[in-house]
């Protein structure tokens, strides 16, 4: 029903070379259709259909950008938002392990013990998926406290087949993503 990579997204989808800084070819922004109301809209609309009919119990959004994108989802399908956050913001949490990003290393994900229970199913929500550390990192916490993840759900997806050079210092992105 949608396309992928049509003229409207390729229009919305400009990025800035070189940030934040050389060695990462290319970095996109949601901030492209956040300021216009009828393409944000749009994006939440498609999300809310889909998972109206797939059934979900929570919605997880990562920090920072997952933060943006969850809560227009979560109050259309009325459902409760959860925050999954970097370390040290919030007390009584778990924390998954760390994991590798397209440029370095991060610590684990935390949310609050309380906010996913035994068996819930859980939406993760974020703005972009490149290597899938900070995914898998979600998906661990889900797992670690008995919920099940229903999908995870990103705007921009980056190709992450092409691996950096050996030389680069920059991790496997295919490794990671098999993972
Ligand atoms: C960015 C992006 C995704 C993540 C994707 O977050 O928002 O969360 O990288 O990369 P990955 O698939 O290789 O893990 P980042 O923490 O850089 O910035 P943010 O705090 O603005 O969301
Ligand atoms: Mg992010």
């Amino acid at each position: 029903k949608y396309k992928q990579d049509g003229e409207e997204a390729k229009e919305i989808a400009k990025y800035l070379p070189y940030f934040p800084f050389k060695g990462i070819d290319r970095f996109y922004d949601i901030g492209g259709f956040l300021c216009q109301p009828e393409i944000f809209q749009k994006i939440v609309n498609i999300f809310v259909e889909r998972y109206e009919t797939i059934g979900v119990d929570v919605i997880a959004g990562l920090d920072a950008r997952g933060f943006i994108l969850g809560p227009p989802i979560a109050l259309a399908m009325k459902k409760p938002f959860v925050m999954m956050r970097k370390e040290g913001k919030m007390p009584n949490t778990v924390k998954s392990p760390g994991y590798d990003v397209e440029y370095g290393k991060r610590s684990g994900l935390t949310v609050q013990r309380d906010k996913i229970k035994e068996g819930d199913r859980v939406l993760i929500i974020d703005d972009l998926v490149a290597t899938g550390g900070t995914l898998s990192s979600a998906i661990s916490l889900v797992k670690m406290l008995g919920g099940t993840v229903v999908e995870c759900a990103c705007v921009v997806e980056l190709k992450c087949f092409i691996d950096p050079p050996e030389d680069s210092g920059m991790p496997s992105r295919k490794k990671t993503f098999e993972k």
